[in-house]
């Protein structure tokens, strides 16, 4: 293990007891590590000069040496950033814009990227880095607002452009030498948001790139490996704009191709193994994709001492239960406690109609029956969780940043505080795409990795007014056809989520020489990145036919079927 301890090791808040850094250490590492500190992890703490207010320690794998630190200044496209860079098979991790330069130099970064942002650099409120980082001797490369931050720091001018330059922009590469733009045409389609401009360059950088409205749309230092880039490459509207984060990591930074699904199960195993010992592990599986792929790695790192918990809460899709236990129990050998509570559920929601108390009724029946069934599983120390990177990244509130607004997770609370167990969490540094390759990687089966997300309280929020077995029933044979239209199209792969909804109201039709007085289907198709905001989806109207025609003509009691038509916002995906 490397150790530094930076000041004289000993703390003495006012608040706290005297204790020694290598305390401060232990207790830090306790959750996180188990008490033993391995090889793989590199520990830095740091103190501050008086050595009585913050401490800070620093952990992180030594293994992930290849890393691209992400200075996130804001941007709603911080997060596309990082996806981008580890598309290159390179590690890539987002930390706020202020980091001290010193902190950073301890993560080890190949290069830095200072990310855009929704400020002027020249506000009063406007979010600034440590200066130092521009002397850390490491490739950066400042993207929008980042541009204009190397224009303020490094002596060059930034000043509020005559009019916003928003939307496509047609840029001409000046200097087919620059290596951002090695391997590429020499007039490229890019995306522009910003309203400032770069007026004077910063002191040592040439321009190598103009567009119809800057004639410093890329500018560089190629003696420090300082570029600067005021459009987007991250974004898709940037054709090529990967090529040039691709050239950024591999040419400028030199960074290898070694971030794989392939390569982290290893590393995976490993930090499992050695967190979580010979003690056992419990595990909440929904049958979703993030838990089913925790089941999985996790089981392949500590075989039987995992148990997973299969809650049936009476709400699941039609194939749900018998699919989790044929792939878990009989196919991957893990152990499953399979708890029926349907009765439970549906006896609880009888009768309510109002949306708020049903989600509240399902929450905390499932936290009674999930604590009944772990006192069963056994005693355990650790419960694993399927807890994704976009979950713990914090949001940086700067006005103007979509991305800051208070995250409304449906699943944060979850499980209470006196459950005291410890958490593992090995998809903790991962995109949900990451996870899905991850799931691929260990044998599951498509049907579960690429599934569309599905909400906890199950369909119960899809059913309008009182969720009872009968019109449990209909929207069961109804979610079927549509999973199985959608996915013998293709659709269900390429879009965010796509669903049966069941309105208890009833309509007039005609069915042969018969009149019917039925309920209604209303199928919702959304297009979306994380499910904070969603757009509906334009499906071809022969599927929508076809759609239709096999609900009405299939499933008992529906004689219509509607289209949403409605985007997140004003709307929600679910209807409740
Ligand atoms: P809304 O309806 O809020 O949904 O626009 C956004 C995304 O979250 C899913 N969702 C849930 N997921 N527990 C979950 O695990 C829930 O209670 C819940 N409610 C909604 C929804 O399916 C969509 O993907």
């Amino acid at each position: 293990m490397a150790l530094k301890v930076y000041g004289r090791g000993i703390t003495s808040h006012p608040c706290r007891p005297r204790q020694s850094a290598q305390s401060v250490l232990k207790n830090r590492l306790g959750p996180l590590h188990s008490g033993r500190v391995s090889r793989k992890f590199r520990v830095v703490i740091f103190l501050s000069p008086n050595r009585c207010c913050r401490i800070k320690v620093t952990v992180f794998q030594r293994t992930m040496t290849e890393q691209i630190v992400i200075l996130d200044f804001g941007s709603q496209y911080t997060q596309v950033i990082a996806r981008r860079i580890r598309e290159c098979n390179v590690y890539s991790v987002i930390v706020r814009y202020d980091t001290p330069a010193e902190e950073l130099a301890h993560l080890v970064p190949k290069g830095l990227i200072l990310s855009g942002g929704p400020a002027s650099v020249y506000a009063k409120d406007a979010p600034h880095p440590d200066p130092e980082i521009f002397k850390l001797n490491i490739p950066v490369l400042g993207i929008c607002y980042g541009l204009q931050l190397l224009a303020h720091y490094l002596d060059g001018k930034v000043e509020p452009g005559l009019k916003r330059e928003f939307g496509k922009g047609t840029l001409c590469v000046k200097d087919s030498f620059c290596p951002l733009f090695a391997n590429l045409p020499e007039t490229l389609q890019v995306w522009n948001s910003h309203g400032d401009r770069l007026t004077k360059l910063p002191k040592g950088f040439k321009s190598v790139s103009v567009t119809e409205n800057s004639d410093y749309a890329a500018i560089e230092s190629r003696d420090h490996k300082t570029f600067g880039l005021q459009f987007h490459p991250e974004v898709v509207h940037t054709p090529h704009g990967r090529e040039i984060l691709a050239n950024f990591v591999h040419n400028i930074c030199g960074c290898g191709k070694n971030w794989t699904m392939h390569n982290y199960i290893d590393q995976a195993v490993e930090n499992i193994q050695a967190k979580v010992g010979d003690e056992k592990v419990i595990l909440g599986l929904s049958g979703g994709v993030d838990s089913s792929v925790a089941a999985a790695l996790i089981h392949r790192a500590i075989g039987d001492n995992l148990t997973c918990i299969f809650v049936n809460n009476g709400l699941l899709r039609g194939r749900e239960a018998s699919v989790v236990r044929e792939v878990f129990g009989r196919h991957f050998h893990i152990k499953l406690q399979y708890e029926d509570a349907s009765r439970l559920f549906l006896t609880r929601l009888k009768g309510v109609t109002e949306p708020e108390r049903k989600r509240k009724i399902i929450g905390k029946t499932f936290i009674e029956v999930f604590e009944e069934a772990t006192k069963r599983a056994g005693k355990a120390k650790f419960l694993a969780q399927g807890t994704l990177y976009p979950d713990v990244i914090e949001s940086i509130p700067i006005a103007g940043n979509p991305a800051a607004m208070i995250k409304s997770h449906h699943n944060v609370g979850g499980l209470p505080k006196k459950m005291r167990f410890q958490l593992v969490e090995p998809l903790k540094c991962l995109f949900k795409d990451e996870v899905r390759e991850l799931g691929l990687e260990l044998g599951l089966p498509r049907e579960i990795v690429l599934r569309q997300p599905f909400p906890g309280p199950g369909l119960a929020v899809r059913i309008l007014g009182e969720v009872t077995p009968s019109r449990l029933e209909i929207l069961r044979n109804a979610d079927a056809i549509v999973v199985e239209e959608m996915k013998a199209t293709d659709w269900y792969y390429k879009i965010w989520q796509s669903f049966a909804v069941l309105l208890p109201v009833r309509s007039v039709g005609v069915m042969g020489d018969e009149r019917t007085y039925d309920y209604t289907i209303a199928l919702r198709a959304v297009e979306s990145q994380d499910g904070m905001t969603a757009d509906w989806v334009k499906l071809p109207y022969d599927l929508l036919e076809k759609l239709s025609n096999r609900i009405i003509n299939e499933v008992k009691g529906v004689n219509r079927v509607c289209f949403d038509i409605t985007s997140k916002p004003p709307g929600t995906i679910e209807w409740e």
